[in-house]
């Protein structure tokens, strides 16, 4: 057993604002090659992803810092529609200081953000179908409804589908991505859609932010669906701290 906080060396103990570069070079992904699947999510410490629908109340600057580091650095954001209708989501931007990296990484200037959806039903004069930087993209399987497709790509949306009925089969998905060089994978949720992520044995990292909050009530935990029959282990790579918010980094054995 090893005691991580509090820090007893005083170097190690130095407490400022990490730069967005120096988080970008804690936060790279491996250089595999392959596609790697990497949540990023935040739960109060009872366990609840959200409060009263919404995940900002239990997050902190720092978590959106970090937000925003993972979105600079991945290729593509995949999202579930609940969290897209309900978080009001935008287009990813191109951010200045992550534009070096992202040009030596042969990434275009902001992630595209891959709504996962069966039903379709999402506004598609919002921003980000209308008027993103990089063509949003929606998955989806073979047997949604073709108004809605076009619909989808009316508005400019490149649809994918990623499934033999009306869903999304994950680990396609992730295939049909990195067919498209998106290799370096973000889902930012919700529950309903990492917990098919983590059952289908295709999450490779998570990234969670315990938030030192206590919210009680039925909120969702981070994954939901179905439980594995057997739990999946992962191994901590890294752990931050700000303000009593931890930052962890785990990765699948
Ligand atoms: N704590 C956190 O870090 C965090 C992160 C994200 C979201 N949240 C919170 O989580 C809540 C929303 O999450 P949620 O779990 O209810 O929903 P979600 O996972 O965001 O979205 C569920 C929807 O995604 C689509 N979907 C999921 N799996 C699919 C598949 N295999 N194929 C096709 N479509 C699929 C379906 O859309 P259609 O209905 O369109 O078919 C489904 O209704 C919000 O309150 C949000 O604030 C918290």
């Amino acid at each position: 057993m090893r005691r991580l906080f509090p820090v007893t060396d005083p170097t190690a103990a130095e407490d400022r604002e990490w730069s967005l570069d120096e988080l970008a070079d804690a936060y790279g992904y491996p250089d595999g090659g392959g596609p790697w699947l990497r949540a990023n999510m935040v739960s109060s410490l009872d366990g609840a992803a959200q409060h009263e629908g919404r995940s900002q109340p239990i997050s902190s600057d720092t978590d959106m810092r970090i937000f925003g580091t993972l979105r600079g650095l991945a290729d593509v954001v995949l999202v579930g529609a609940e969290t897209v209708r309900l978080e009001g989501y935008r287009p990813a931007r191109a951010r200045e200081v992550f534009a070096g990296r992202r040009a030596a990484a042969g990434q275009g200037p902001a992630p595209a953000i891959a709504v996962v959806s069966a039903s379709l039903e999402l506004d598609f004069s919002l921003p980000l179908f209308a008027a993103p930087l990089v063509p949003t993209l929606v998955l989806t399987g073979a047997a949604a409804p073709a108004d809605r497709i076009r619909a989808a790509e009316k508005a400019g949306a490149e649809v994918i589908i990623a499934g033999d009925g009306p869903g999304v089969d994950p680990a396609r998905a992730v295939r049909a991505l990195a067919e498209r060089g998106l290799v370096r994978l973000l889902t930012e949720g919700g529950p309903r859609l990492l917990g098919q992520f983590v059952a289908a044995g295709v999450l490779d990292e998570l990234c969670l932010t315990v938030s030192p909050t206590l919210t009680a009530g039925d909120a969702q935990r981070i994954a939901g669906g179905p439980a594995l029959a057997v739990p999946e282990r992962f191994a901590l790579a890294s752990l931050l701290e700000e303000a009593g918010f931890l930052f962890t980094r785990y990765r699948r054995i």
